[in-house]
């Protein structure tokens, strides 16, 4: 399907209203590849969105919108693991859920992540205690010059927090269209991870923690049905040890994590709440009153109060703290994808 002039309201989570000059909703790779060839004929940008939940456009997109919705599951199961190969346009959350109810487990932390399969491994999602990374054997990677497809191994991904190659040396020209996942039978629930420290690791179901990651995502985090946000904005940033040790000496309540390359994780939510900025406003953009690290559309914000709101909150955070936060959400101008940090500095 194609259609020409489209608002782009309901294909990005913030719910902007801005207009791309084409949308082509993808069911084929062929489609894919006369759509690319199509807009570099006319030499115009072609953006890749899957649920749009990690965009924020700034303006009106001067090209073509490709929405990914190839799809397909297949299952493969051996004496110690069952293995997916999964088309990147199923939806992730109603993946969860199909492991699930189908025995099995592996996934339940990172339940009601919004989203496409094909977008998961891009910034590497994670939640409670859980990475993309732990599960994902390899990435299927459509080259839209030359047609061929290229399996990218687990290894060649360059998984990091919210990093991956696809992000980098395959952000251009690419598309995702298939993810391989392998689920191990030797199953241990992963409760290392805030409230799921409560539950009884000997006797707790995978069910058992993907209601229980549910049910604490929905009492933060705002339902982009009912208010528009794209999760994090920011990173949590890295710093290092003795950065970390100064700011504990000043707060030392301040969450502090670790990490296995020497470096500490802070969590730039509390940075943002210990400035008071929770329900703070521009325009239509807010931060979000239970979720500090989540910025909102209350419903008739523009991009720009959007980028007014981010701006402050980085700045006032430096303020306090001379920590810079760094945007998760890509940011997406006329032209394809700009340099977050560059809008806004
Ligand atoms: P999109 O926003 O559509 O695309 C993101 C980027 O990937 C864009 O640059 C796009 O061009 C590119 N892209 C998309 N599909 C493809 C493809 N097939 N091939 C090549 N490039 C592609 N993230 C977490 O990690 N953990 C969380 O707990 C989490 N919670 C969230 C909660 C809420 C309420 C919301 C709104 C978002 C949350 N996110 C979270 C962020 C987001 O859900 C993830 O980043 C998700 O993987 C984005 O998927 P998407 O399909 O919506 O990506
Ligand atoms: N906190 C506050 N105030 C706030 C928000 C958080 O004090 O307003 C404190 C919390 O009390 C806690 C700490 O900060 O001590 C961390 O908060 P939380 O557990 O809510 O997680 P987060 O660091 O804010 C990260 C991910 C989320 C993911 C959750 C759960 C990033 C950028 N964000 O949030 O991912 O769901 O952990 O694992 O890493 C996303 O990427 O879009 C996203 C939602």
């Amino acid at each position: 399907m194609s259609t020409e002039r489209v608002c782009l309201k309901n294909y990005n989570t913030f719910a902007l209203s801005v207009q791309a000059a084409e949308l082509v909703v993808a069911e084929t790779i062929e489609v894919m590849i006369k759509s690319w060839q199509r807009a570099k004929k006319r030499h115009q940008p072609l953006l890749i969105l899957g649920g749009g939940s990690n965009v924020l456009f700034l303006e009106d997109f001067s090209g073509t919108v490709l929405i990914n919705e190839l799809k397909g599951i297949e299952v493969k199961e051996t004496e110690d693991a069952w293995q997916l190969h999964v088309a990147a346009g199923e939806n992730w959350h109603q993946l969860v859920s199909y492991t699930l109810e189908n025995g099995m487990p592996g996934l339940e932390n990172l339940a009601l992540i919004p989203g496409s399969v094909g977008s998961a491994p891009i910034q590497n999602i994670g939640a409670y205690g859980m990475e993309l990374e732990q599960v994902c054997v390899y990435v299927d990677l459509l080259n839209l010059t030359n047609g061929e497809i290229e399996r990218i191994e687990h290894e060649r991904c360059q998984f990091n927090y919210r990093e991956s190659i696809f992000k980098h040396q395959f952000k251009q020209g690419f598309v995702i269209v298939g993810v391989g996942f392998r689920l191990s039978k030797q199953w241990q629930a992963q409760l290392a991870y805030g409230d799921l420290k409560q539950l009884e690791p000997e006797t707790t179901t995978a069910l058992q923690v993907f209601e229980a990651v549910c049910a604490t995502r929905r009492s933060k985090l705002p339902d982009p049905a009912v208010m528009g946000n794209a999760g994090s904005f920011f990173k949590n940033p890295l710093v290092t040890q003795q950065v970390a040790k100064e700011l504990l000496t000043q707060y030392p309540t301040m969450p502090s994590y670790p990490q296995a390359d020497g470096q500490v994780k802070l969590a730039a939510g509390w940075l943002i709440d210990q400035c008071g900025l929770k329900g703070y406003q521009i325009g239509g953009a807010a931060v979000h009153d239970r979720q500090a690290l989540v910025l909102v559309n209350r419903g008739d914000a523009s991009s720009q109060d959007l980028v007014d709101l981010a701006k402050h909150v980085r700045n006032t955070v430096v303020a306090k703290f001379d920590v810079w936060l760094e945007p998760e959400v890509r940011f997406i101008a006329a032209n394809g994808e700009v340099d977050a940090l560059e809008v806004l500095s």
